[in-house]
C-alpha cells in the first residue's frame, strides 16, 4: 500500500475511534486525575431531575451553600437542626461523592438570637465550643474538609470586627488571631480526621490580603496549630484575571505543607438591560476558568476546585449584585454545558494525557 493510502486509512481509523469514545465527564476526568471537583449545593433543589442528575453525573464533591451555617444549623441556642445538611451528605453518599462542610465560625449568615443577643465573652465562647463539637462530632467520617474559619479578615489582611472577635468577642480579642486558633484547636478536638481549613475571598493572588492569610498560618503551622489547608473562594468579576500571582500564591501555601482548595470560584458576567450576556464574554469567561483549573493543576497541594453552584439558574451572584451580573456558572440556565465547562474539562483531560 503507497505509504499516503496507509497514512489515510490511519487516520480514519483515528477518526473512528475518536468519535466511538464519547468525551469524559468533568467527573470521570477529575477522578482520573484525582482532582475533588465540587459545586455548592440546596438540597431544596435535589427534587429537581435535571439538578441530580447533571451535579452527581459532573461532580465528585459536594458543598453546602447554606445548609450547614449556624442561621440554618441554629434556630436557638438550645438546640441543632441538621435535616438539610443531612440531606447533603445522604445525596453524596447515594452518589459515591465526598463533602465539604462550610463554615462554623463567620461573621455573617448568623441567627438573630445570636447577634442581637447580649452575651459576654464567656457565654460566647462556651456557644462556639459548643457548635464547633456538636456540628463536626454529628458529621464525623461523613464530612472530608471543614472550612473552620471564613471571611475572618478584611481586603488590608486586618482582622474584621466580629461577635467571635471582638463583639465582644470570646475571650481573646487581645490576642489577634487568637481566636481563629482556638477554633481550630476546638475543632481538631471534634474530629481528628477532619482537614481544617481557613476559607477567604479576595486573597486569592498576591496582596496585603493573601500576605496576612499567609503569614497567619506559617504561623499557625510553626506553632503546631491544627490547620491542613487554606480555602480560596475564587469570586471573579474581572475577565483579565492574573493567574501567574495566583499560581505563586498557591506555592508558597503548599510550601507550608498546606492544602489549598479552590473553594467557590464563579466568574460572573455583566448583564444588558434584558438580561442577556455577550457572547464574547462567555469565551473570555472559559479562558478564565481555564486558567483557575490550570493554576490549581500546577501544583499538586492544590487538590479541590469547587465552583459555587454548577447551573446559571440558581447562583447568589444575581441577589448579590442586585441583577446587573450572572452567568456565572459553568452550566446555563437549561443545564446545557457552557465554554466554560468545556475549557474545565479540558484542561483536567490534558493533565492526564
Ligand atoms: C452565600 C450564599 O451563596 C447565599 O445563598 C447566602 O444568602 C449568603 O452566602 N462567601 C461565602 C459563602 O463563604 O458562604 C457565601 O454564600 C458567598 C460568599
Amino acid at each position: 500500500m503507497p505509504a499516503f493510502a496507509y497514512r489515510f486509512r490511519s487516520l480514519l481509523m483515528f477518526l473512528a475511534v475518536a468519535a466511538a469514545t464519547p468525551a469524559p465527564t468533568l467527573r470521570q476526568a477529575a477522578d482520573r486525575a484525582s482532582l475533588l471537583v465540587g459545586a455548592a449545593v440546596r438540597p431544596s433543589l435535589f427534587s429537581e431531575a435535571a439538578y441530580s442528575e447533571t451535579l452527581a453525573r459532573e461532580f465528585n464533591l459536594v458543598e453546602p451553600e447554606d445548609a450547614m451555617k449556624w442561621r440554618v444549623v441554629r434556630p436557638n441556642a438550645e438546640s441543632f437542626d441538621f435535616r438539610q445538611g443531612d440531606q447533603v451528605v445522604r445525596f453524596a453518599q447515594v452518589h459515591g461523592m465526598k463533602v465539604r462542610g462550610h463554615c462554623l465560625v463567620w461573621d455573617h449568615n448568623n441567627p438573630e438570637w445570636l447577634t442581637q443577643g447580649q452575651f459576654t465573652p464567656g457565654q460566647l465562647s462556651y456557644l462556639l465550643q459548643e457548635h464547633i463539637v456538636t456540628v463536626m462530632k454529628h458529621y464525623a467520617g461523613q464530612v472530608l474538609a471543614w472550612d473552620v474559619v471564613n471571611e475572618a479578615l478584611d481586603e488590608n489582611g486586618h482582622l474584621r470586627d466580629s461577635p467571635w472577635y471582638n463583639r465582644p468577642g470570646i475571650g481573646l480579642s487581645e490576642k489577634g488571631t487568637g481566636y481563629i486558633e482556638q477554633a481550630f484547636r476546638w475543632a481538631h478536638e471534634a474530629d481528628p480526621q477532619a482537614l481544617l481549613f481557613y476559607n477567604d475571598n479576595g486573597g486569592e493572588g498576591l496582596n496585603p490580603k493573601s500576605d496576612a492569610i499567609y503569614a497567619m498560618v506559617q504561623d499557625f503551622r510553626q506553632r503546631g496549630v491544627p490547620i491542613n489547608g487554606v480555602g480560596l473562594q475564587m469570586h471573579i468579576a474581572q475577565l483579565d484575571t492574573n493567574t501567574v500571582a495566583i499560581v505563586a500564591n498557591i506555592k508558597r501555601l503548599t510550601s507550608l505543607g498546606l492544602q489549598v482548595h479552590i473553594t467557590e470560584l464563579d466568574v460572573s458576567l455583566p448583564l444588558d438591560g434584558g438580561g442577556q450576556v455577550k457572547q464574547e464574554d462567555l469565551l473570555r469567561q472559559a479562558e478564565v476558568y481555564r486558567g483557575i483549573v490550570g493554576a490549581c493543576l500546577q501544583n499538586s497541594g492544590c487538590t479541590a476546585i469547587q465552583t459555587w453552584g454548577f447551573t446559571d439558574k440558581y447562583s447568589w451572584i444575581g441577589s448579590h449584585s442586585h441583577g446587573t451580573r450572572g452567568a456565572a456558572l459553568p452550566f446555563d440556565r437549561a443545564y446545557k454545558p457552557k465554554p466554560a465547562y468545556a475549557a474545565m474539562l479540558d484542561e483536567i483531560v490534558r493533565h492526564v494525557e
